[in-house]
């Protein structure tokens, strides 16, 4: 018998959530999701333009915002792809703690209880999350909060530690995520009911999230400016070129279909090889 791809993947009629649906990586991802007939609930602070199940709008920084997303979402949720967040903002360094991680973590944890025996969870964590192990008294601090206000008081309380030459304010939230994947991946709350849950992490990407970006390395405040400073910084030591959207999205989408489901626990870097290179030097400085 042909296998069929479509089958494999195995979307059909199930019930997914994303979130930060209405552009880029996840408005990308939810296409390829209608189009393998699951049935999207869409979450964004602005609208979704797709024909999905519903389209539920909020500020997913917001602890009573996330609250009431999640009670308008249904009681069972086979997948949910944890897709938000901001870029580099300057000055707003709690806010994008808020949004990259504290948000998501607390609303991961408030679906948990509608995703079924057996589901999935994905986020998109980020390429700026890499050496994330190199960072463990502050993230270990972080992830040991139990509660949002915790989370949101420490992050309130070490705002300073981003100007002294650690992490930015970015790197940090993404850090963060890929660190609560791999603490959660053996957690009874997950495993226990068999859950998977892993990460990607993109590198640099065409979306309109990159004018954060370009604005926060930009030398003279235009965006050609910060598309040049960008192109230096990532680009130009490999000849390389930005990812695309659906580079990022159709990957996000498979980590949590049935073709991987012995995946659990792994943030994957999809870069092109940046961090590979980073891995190899680093080993061969050994
Ligand atoms: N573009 C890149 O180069 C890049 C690289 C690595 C990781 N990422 C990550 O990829 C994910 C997707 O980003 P993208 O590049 O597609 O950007 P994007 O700006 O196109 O999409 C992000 C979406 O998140 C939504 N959003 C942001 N803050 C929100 C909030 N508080 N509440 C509800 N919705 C909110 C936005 O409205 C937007 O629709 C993000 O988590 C981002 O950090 C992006």
């Amino acid at each position: 018998m042909a296998l069929s791809i479509e089958k494999l993947l195995g979307f059909e009629g199930k019930t997914v959530a994303i979130t930060g649906a209405a552009s880029g990586m996840a408005h990308c991802a939810t296409e390829l999701l209608l189009s393998l007939g699951a049935k999207v609930y869409a979450i964004d602070m602005n609208d979704v333009d797709l024909p999905v199940e519903k389209s539920i709008k909020g500020n997913l920084a917001d602890k009573n915002a996330i609250d009431e997303v999640v009670a308008q979402l249904p009681e069972k949720i086979d997948i949910v792809y944890m897709c938000h967040g901001v870029g580099l903002r300057p000055g707003r360094e709690k806010f994008i703690n808020m949004v990259n991680f504290v948000g998501q973590r607390y609303m991961a944890e408030a679906l948990l209880p509608k995703i079924v025996d057996g589901g999935a969870i994905t986020f998109i964590s980020s390429s700026g999350g890499y050496g994330w192990e190199q960072n463990m008294q502050n993230i270990g601090a972080v992830l040991a909060t139990e509660t949002f206000e915790d989370a949101e008081k420490w992050i309130e309380d070490h705002v300073d530690m981003f100007a002294q030459g650690g992490p930015d304010p970015y790197q940090f939230s993404k850090q963060c995520l890929s660190a609560y994947v791999k603490s959660k991946t053996r957690s009874q709350e997950y495993i226990g009911r068999k859950i998977r849950i892993n990460a990607i992490a993109p590198s640099f990407t065409s979306t309109p999230l990159i004018k954060d970006f370009n604005a926060a390395v930009s030398k003279d405040g235009t965006n050609e400016s910060g598309e040049n400073e960008m192109y230096n910084l990532f680009l130009k030591s490999w000849n390389g070129r930005p990812g695309k959207p659906e580079e990022m999205a159709y990957p996000l989408v498979i980590t949590a279909s049935d073709i991987c489901s012995y995946l659990s626990g792994q943030v994957i870097y999809i870069d092109f090889g940046m961090t590979g290179e980073m891995d190899w030097n680093t080993a061969s400085a050994k």
